[in-house]
């Protein structure tokens, strides 16, 4: 299949572009568009062979549901059963914005987008071109991140490349995405609301709209038995080719651990990568060092971790050593997707890190 590459303003998308791009979706065609959180794959979130193609296209099992993008909230009752008060409330205070919702589905919601289930996650993005194709393609866009099963989430077009071209009919890009992580999960099926996935938007400004909320307990758990609710947050996740080991402690501490490692590896003729900081980076011993920003800037560590993993894929590394990021602001949703790539390989060296 031959991708078509077009590339928008981000604030004001071309809009003959737009409309090309809303045909291919309403006529059962995939199109990757940036978010605010991350580059999503399109489909129609209401045609079940368009969701079929979006797992094939990303060779993602077809047990693990789409998040359905609107534009309005009019949209909204078409797809769902009931609104709780509270979703209302998240909705006022998030939308449009880094934030997906659970709700029972109504009978226009396909299984195929919802992987069988009787819920449907559905999320109102803030991108400008994102929006536009919302609105040009029917209104209702399931899209998953645009990366192949298992890589690091997309945060800029040419990571979309890398995964899909060939694989589907065009590639809007609109430049960076802005937060670098996926939307916040809060699951409202249940009595009680759920965080299924951290995101940019906390629990602490979650509560402050409609007190208490539990962490879904899959999330805290690395137990096996222990299952995460939302399918795609079970599977091996954002992993780099070599394996990833986290080093949690204080500055000093970690760079002597990891620098003692790193002569190890090379002693036995391996190729040692780091992920460290602007603060560090200098400090570092090893073949291959990156750094993911300055501590002080963690919207900033958000941004680049995606990229960074990735970019290590590209160094031909044997194992990848990263300082940990448990950040005051979005450490959790930061360390949920670092500790998912190294698959909960984490060295302790003390309960504490500078921040
Ligand atoms: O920021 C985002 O949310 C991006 C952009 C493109 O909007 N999308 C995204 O989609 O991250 P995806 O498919 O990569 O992740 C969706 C997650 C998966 O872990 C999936 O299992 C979960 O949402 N999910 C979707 N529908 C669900 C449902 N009905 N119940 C529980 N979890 C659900
Ligand atoms: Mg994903």
């Amino acid at each position: 299949m031959n991708t078509t590459v077009v590339t928008v303003d981000k604030e004001h998308p071309d809009k003959k572009a737009m409309e090309e791009a809303g045909r291919i979706l309403r006529s059962g065609g995939l199109v990757a568009f940036p978010t605010e959180t991350v580059y999503g794959l399109g489909g129609d979130g209401l045609n079940p062979s368009s969701s079929q193609k979006i797992y094939q296209a990303k060779g993602r099992p077809s047990d693990n549901p789409l998040i359905i993008h609107i534009a309005d909230l009019e949209s909204l009752e078409k797809i769902v059963k009931r609104i709780p008060e509270k979703a209302r409330k998240m909705a006022e205070a998030f939308w449009p914005g880094p934030l997906t919702m659970i709700f029972e589905k109504s009978s226009a919601v396909p299984y195929e987008t919802t992987g069988g289930l009787e819920s449907v996650a559905v999320r109102m993005p803030s991108h400008p071109v994102a929006m536009a194709l919302i609105k040009e393609g029917g209104g209702y866009v399931a899209a998953p991140s645009a990366n192949t099963s298992g890589r690091p989430s997309p945060t800029q077009a040419s990571h979309v490349r890398e995964d899909l071209e060939g694989k589907i009919d065009m590639i809007i890009d609109g430049g960076s995405v802005g937060i670098g992580l996926e939307s916040t999960i809060v699951d409202f099926t249940e009595a009680e609301p759920v965080i299924l996935r951290p995101g940019y938007i906390n629990q602490e400004m979650i509560e402050k709209v409609i007190g208490k909320v539990k962490m879904d307990k899959g999330l805290l758990i690395t137990d096996e038995k222990v299952r995460p609710k939302a399918p795609g947050m079970k599977y091996r996740h954002y992993a780099p080719k070599a394996p990833l080991t986290i080093v949690q402690g204080k500055e000093e501490e970690t760079v002597a651990y990891i620098n003692g490692q790193c002569r190890e590896m090379r002693k036995n003729g391996k190729k040692a990568g780091v992920i460290a900081t602007d603060e560090t980076r200098e400090k570092y011993q090893a073949a291959v060092v990156k750094s993911i920003g300055t501590r002080e800037d963690e919207e900033g560590i958000a941004q680049h971790l995606f990229g960074i993993l990735r970019d290590f894929d590209a160094e031909d590394v044997d194992g990848i050593y990263s300082e940990s990021f448990d950040t005051p602001r979005m450490g959790q949703a930061i360390m949920n997707r670092l500790l998912k790539a190294a698959g909960h390989h984490i060295i302790y060296l003390s309960e504490e890190e500078d921040f």
